[in-house]
This record gives C-alpha cells, structure tokens and sequence, in this order.
C-alpha cells in the first residue's frame, strides 16, 4: 500500500492556504489596481501563503502574469497594464463556477486545459465595474471560493453613490443634497432633466458636483462653477456612467477613517485628513495618484471629533453590510458635523495609500493588514450570511 494517500500526522503541517491575487480588469481604475496588486505581491507572507498573480486584461480575459511585482509601479507618470506582463496570450484562467472544485485552469484553444491547483482564497485587488462593484464577487460566490473584502450586496452598494447614499441616510448617516439623472429621465426629456438640475443649483448654489453613478478615483467628476460648464460635465460623466448624479458642494475639510474586520468585529482606525491641493481644483485622478498628495495622518481633530468618526465610520461599515475592509470618507463642516462622502469597499492600497497609512499609524503595519483580511476572509463561512 502506498503511504502518499494517508492522512497527513498532526505534526506535518497542513499546505500554506493558495492565495490568488487577481488584479487589472476592466474599469478605468485597471492601472491603480495593478500598482496596487505590485505593494501586496511585494508584501504578502510567502512563508504562510503560497501565491498565484492572475491579471484581468482590460477586455476581462483573465491571464496568468508573470509574480514580478517591480514592473507594476507606475514609471514615467504612466500607470502598467496587464497586457505586458501577461505570460501566454492565447488562452486564459478559468476558475470554474463549480463549489466542489476549486481547481483552477489554463485552457488555450485547441489544447487541453492545464491544472493550475487548487485556490484557497481570492484577493481581488480591483477598483471599480467589474471587480469592486459586486459583479466578481458574485463570480466568487458561485465558485464558492472564499474572498477578500465584501460580498455582493455591499460592493454593488459601495460602488454605486445614489444607492450609498440612500442607505447611509437611512441609517441615520448625514448625507449631502444630491439629485440623480438616470438614462431614461435624461432620453425622454433632455431639458426637462437639465431644468431640473438648474432648479437645484437655483436651491443650493453653485458650484456643483456633476458625478458618474459608479466611476471612482475621480474619474469623469466635473466642478461646476456655473451654468456655462454645465452640458460638458453632464456629457463627461455619461461618458463613464449613463446614470449620474449631481451633488451640492459640502464646504469643509475632507477627513477618511478606514474599517478594518478583527476576529471581534469592525473597528475604526485613526483618521486622516487629505488637506485641500491647492495645484488641483480638487482631489482629483492627478491628485491622487500622479502627485499622491500626502494626507495627515492623524488627521489634527478634537478628541471628542477623532472618536465621532471613527464612531461613523463603523456604523457606515455596519449599515452597508461589508466585510473585510472600507474606508469612509466624510466631510468635516464648519458646523462641526461629519457628512459622510463615500465609502470604498476596495480602496486606494498601495503602502502610501490613505486606508494603509491609517492602519499603519494605529498600530497594524502593511504586512500585517494583508495578513489579518485573508484571514477574515478564511473564517468566514461561505453561502449566505
Ligand atoms: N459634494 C461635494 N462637495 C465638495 N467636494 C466634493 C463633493 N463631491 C466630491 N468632492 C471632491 O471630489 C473628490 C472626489 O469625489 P468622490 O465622490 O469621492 O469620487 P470618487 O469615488 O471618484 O473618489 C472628493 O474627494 C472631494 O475632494
Ligand atoms: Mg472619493
């Protein structure tokens, strides 16, 4: 009888957890995330984790690439593609939509599939459509492979600001005025739409915000100071998003808390305060990544305000139902209020990224952050919950 079938001896150690890094994709954030996927490739414990890069292309293919996360930095102002560091061009990953078969494989027109092994667990390091909004999650689920960060319901929820806002307010989260355009409204009756969005300006003043429903760093916002910019800000964000939402600008200064799941529940990290660019009209792509404007960290509140949004900060995590990881952005107002801006249930996680910067000043370093959402992710049981 041959002895590779026994069941290993206690002593023996049971195989490191496979943890697949996915990362790229299709939204317009498939740069961040590789720069992104680069810190967490350079940083996970290889001693506990075995890993495997998988890249999504910015069609959606997903391709094995090569584990060389030093050409994954962002050289000469421009952000990497997965294209470059695919490995094999013709065929691609597949995790089969199969609970009982973990397995994935590389199939390649013509030839037979080749067995990659088993994963464990997904890290999806993806912002945006496709990867941050619900969409892979439900993938996962369907697999029924454990993955980092939230579930469906709350990354379509973190993706998507008019059903954030809906639901944040209605857990009794202070929210800003908004309207939202949706492409029927804005198809039937143009300037029946736009009438409405001067009638808000008339209510609230400008300048306003014009935003695509579902983008995120940024991309395809528009600061309206008047109603001259108006159509092109409207025509920009439709670009990203055929639904779009226009919001009343919140006067006051930008303050992040990240959320964090311990073995106990969430809890808030210390906050940050990202002190208005003065190159930039506002934090902007460019801002954010190209110029990284650095962020205060701890952000110089009162005692009695650092605990009120740390206190928010979990609430918006609980009231939206995420796991692993966000991070709430609020605004600070002269009143001295906190109105919630949005939450980011992938967020910005590069080690000089905000979410990590804040973990790091409360005490859990980069390494550890990593470590402590596969574990979270590991624990948690699969199916509804
Ligand atoms: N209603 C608003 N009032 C004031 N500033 C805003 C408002 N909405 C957005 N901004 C500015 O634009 C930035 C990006 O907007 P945000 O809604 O956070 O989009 P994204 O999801 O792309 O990060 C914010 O960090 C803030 O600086
Ligand atoms: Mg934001």
């Amino acid at each position: 009888m041959s002895t590779e079938n026994l069941p290993q001896s206690p002593e023996q150690p049971a195989r490191k957890p496979r943890v697949a890094v996915v990362f790229g994709g299709r939204s317009s954030e498939h740069g961040i995330s590789m720069v992104t996927a680069g810190a967490v490739l350079t940083a996970i414990d290889r001693t506990k984790y075995d890993v495997l890069p998988i890249g999504i292309t910015r069609e959606g293919r997903w391709v094995l690439t090569a584990d060389e996360p030093e050409r994954m930095a962002i050289a000469d102002r421009r952000t990497p593609e997965v294209a470059d560091l695919a490995e094999e061009h013709e065929g691609g990953v597949v995790l089969p939509v199969d609970p009982t078969n973990r397995e994935v494989v590389y199939s390649e027109p013509g030839s037979v599939p080749k067995a990659l092994g088993e994963v464990d667990v997904v890290f999806p390091v993806l912002h945006g459509p496709y990867g941050e909004d619900g969409t892979l999650q439900g993938l996962l689920e369907l697999s029924g492979v454990p993955y980092v960060g939230s579930g469906v319901l709350a990354s379509a929820v973190g993706q998507d600001k008019e059903y954030m806002k809906r639901i944040l307010a209605s857990y009794g989260l202070k929210v800003g005025p908004y309207l939202v355009i949706r492409p029927r409204e804005w198809a039937r009756d143009e300037s029946a739409a736009r009438k409405r969005i001067v009638d808000f300006a008339g209510e609230h003043g400008w300048p306003l915000f014009v935003k695509p429903a579902r983008a995120g760093s940024s991309i395809g916002i528009t600061k309206v100071d008047g109603l001259a910019g108006l159509d092109e800000a409207i025509a920009e964000a439709q670009r990203h998003d055929p639904k779009i939402l226009i919001e009343a600008a919140v006067r006051g200064r930008e303050i992040e808390c990240g959320v964090l799941e311990f073995e106990d529940g969430p809890r808030a990290s210390v906050p940050a305060e990202i002190p208005p660019p003065d190159a930039h009209a506002y934090y902007d792509f460019e801002a954010k990544y190209i110029d990284s404007t650095p962020g205060v960290v701890p952000a110089p509140l009162t005692e009695e305000q650092t605990a009120e949004v740390r206190r928010l900060a979990v609430e918006a995590f609980e009231a939206t139902s995420c796991e692993g990881l966000v991070r709430a952005d609020f605004f600070l107002t002269e009143d001295g209020e906190f109105v919630i801006n949005e939450i980011n249930t992938m967020p910005g996680f590069t080690p000089i990224s905000m979410y990590p910067q804040m973990w790091q000043a409360t005490g859990v370093s980069y390494p550890e952050l990593i470590d402590r959402l596969v574990r979270a992710a590991l624990r948690r049981p699969t199916g509804l919950r």
